[in-house]
């Protein structure tokens, strides 16, 4: 399985507080049956995010995950936060943000609100190349009571993450809702961990892959977290998806009676 949502690397946010820890988490990640992460630290205003840095970090957890014989193949990104000054330089540069430099970026929406315009954002990202993938909307406060945006988004092309503990339950019983929602219409294309250390946020997704493969079919499961996900981290096309439910059926263009009634 490919994780390209995960916050391995040491001191760089609120994920791994140790190079041990990173260790630790990435042997934990191996075991489960995880062969490939995107190192994905926050990209807001919390935390200094410094390109360079997160490449040497990668370069150096990757030299003693070899040397400890711990099978993973590093690579990196990072957690998008949509700010005016992300947005900017994501315009100039989006290689310092995306998924190993490539077209895709994982972005990340507020939890309460969400930005005015933000659909335009999206059309303005693939203007300029860019896949965006929303990151774990079943955890967003406005989109667990109204998914209509997500179906917009959507329709323009964005592409939807679900944390693996949303599907098992480990995120709350809100976010397990809405996750179950989301993966009965094949509205998500990845899941990812966000692990962010060994006990609460935990790097595993093979329950969730195997939940999924339970209960959506295994077809759907391995889309999710082998070949769209290494399509994402190889900067490939993605593979072909199976039909969403519930997307395009209403699309049809609505008699002036309809439009009138708002139906
Ligand atoms: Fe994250």
């Amino acid at each position: 399985m490919i994780d390209i949502h995960h916050h391995l690397l040491w001191d760089q946010d609120d994920g791994a507080t140790s190079l041990d820890l990173s260790i630790e988490m990435a042997r934990m990640a191996a075991n489960d049956g995880i062969t490939h992460i995107a190192c994905t630290p926050h990209a807001n205003g919390h935390y200094p995010y410094l390109p360079e840095v997160i490449s040497s970090k990668v370069a150096e957890l990757q030299h003693l995950l070899d040397k400890e014989g711990i099978d993973l193949k590093l690579g990196r990104g990072c957690d998008f936060h949509m700010s005016y000054d992300n947005i900017e330089q994501a315009r100039m540069d989006a290689s310092r943000f995306t998924l190993n430099c490539g077209g895709y970026l994982l972005v990340e929406i507020p939890d309460y609100a969400i930005p005015r315009g933000l659909a335009e954002t999206f059309y303005q990202m693939q203007l300029d190349g860019l896949t965006p993938i929303l990151t774990h909307p079943e955890r967003n406060a406005t989109l667990q009571k109204d998914s209509s945006l997500i179906m917009e988004w959507l329709r323009g092309g964005v592409l939807v993450q679900v944390t693996a503990g949303s599907v098992t339950g480990r995120m709350g019983k809100t976010a397990q809702r809405v996750a179950h929602e989301l993966l009965s219409k094949r509205w998500v294309h990845f899941l990812a961990t966000d692990a962010h250390n060994t006990g609460s946020r935990p790097p595993k997704m093979r329950e969730a892959h195997d939940l999924v493969a339970d209960k959506y079919g295994p077809e759907y499961a391995h889309l999710l977290c082998v070949s769209n996900p290494l399509a994402a981290f190889l900067n490939k096309p993605m593979p072909p998806q199976l039909e969403p439910i519930d997307l395009y059926e209403n699309l049809e263009p609505k008699s002036w009676w309809q439009r009138l009634l708002n139906r």
